[in-house]
């Protein structure tokens, strides 16, 4: 039997890979300091943990007999990957079953910036729609406009799905140019021809404000930016100054460069939907998740190799 922190609660249905070890969970239900985290990892074998959770070098370096942590969330920015590896400590991540439910979420991003779905609804609901206007909360239209999505994995491509329902014209740019049909090689390019960009990217220190000033001012005036990626993936003040200035047309964000820190000058920009980071957030896709995070431990832990380890070198050849 191992001993398996658990830094947050997870569903019951989530919990049977699991069955007869030994859980560690925190009492209460608030998130784990990064020190409470390192305090509890000293004995245990293994940690399922969320984005918000950071497995830092210091926390590897507390846990001596720690085999594998598993992040309930596709991107792992929030671990010390290569420290992992040093200490031959497997990472595992849940890659797949959150794809369409992250995409929905980024399409509903597209349309409620598109057609000022924020603004419009604050106004009714402060007393501030008094009367109809032929030229009231005018947007753009999202069917028959150029998508650039930024970054063409899993979550890109289900976007694109979504986007030949709405006969969209559908480029995307990837890391490495994927001689599909859409495909555009430079990414400034790919900005100065979309009506809407969508960006899924993880986060790297490539990634890190891969859009800032200099990219933004590529975009069409009247073009929509939506992140459900990673918020350090655009420069947060630089996309406020835009939006304050007329420069970009609207944005649609799940994701902050400080969570759960919201920019002032986003919450207090015009046309900018923002929502709390919740891209996975369905009952189906959260309990999916940590099912998959709670197997790659079951699987580690019994000697096996999960497909969904991001550093399969700990296991050797
Ligand atoms: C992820 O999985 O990385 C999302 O940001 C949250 O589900």
């Amino acid at each position: 039997m191992a001993r398996i922190l658990l830094t947050s609660r997870l569903p019951d249905d989530a919990l049977s890979p699991i069955v007869g070890h030994e859980l560690v969970m925190p009492s209460s239900g608030v998130p784990l300091t990064t020190d409470e985290v390192a305090d509890l990892a000293r004995d245990v074998d293994a940690i399922v943990c969320q984005l918000t959770d950071r497995i830092t070098e210091a926390v590897l370096a507390c846990a001596s007999r720690l085999a594998v942590v598993a992040t309930v969330s596709v991107g792992y920015d929030n671990l010390d990957v290569e420290a992992a590896t040093r200490a031959g400590v497997a990472v595992c991540n849940t890659p797949g079953v959150l794809d369409d439910t992250t995409a929905d979420l980024a399409f509903a991003l597209i349309l409620a910036a598109s057609r000022l779905l924020s603004d419009s609804e604050r106004d009714l609901r402060n007393g501030g729609w008094t009367d109809w206007r032929f030229d009231g909360y005018l947007g753009q239209d999202v069917h028959g406009a150029t998508l650039g999505l930024v970054g063409y994995g899993r979550i890109g491509r289900a976007v694109a799905r979504r986007a030949e329902g709405f006969s969209m014209r559908v480029l995307h740019h990837a890391r490495r140019p994927t001689g599909l049909q859409g495909c555009v090689v430079e990414l400034d390019d790919l900005l100065r021809q979309a009506d809407v960009v969508s960006l899924h990217v993880p986060l790297t220190p490539e990634t890190r404000h891969l859009i800032d000033t200099r990219r933004l001012a590529l975009m069409k005036p009247t073009a929509v930016l939506v992140n459900t990626a990673r918020g350090p993936v655009v420069d947060e003040e630089a996309l406020g100054a835009a939006l304050e200035s007329g420069r970009l047309f609207a944005a649609g964000l799940d994701v902050y460069e400080h969570e759960p820190t919201v920019h002032p000058r986003l919450l207090a920009a015009p046309r900018t939907v923002l929502l709390p980071h919740i891209g996975s957030a369905s009952f189906a896709t959260r309990t999916a998740m940590a099912r998959l995070a709670t197997s790659a431990v079951a699987e580690v832990l019994a000697g096996g190799r999960p497909p969904n380890t991001v550093n399969p070198e700990v296991f050797g050849d």
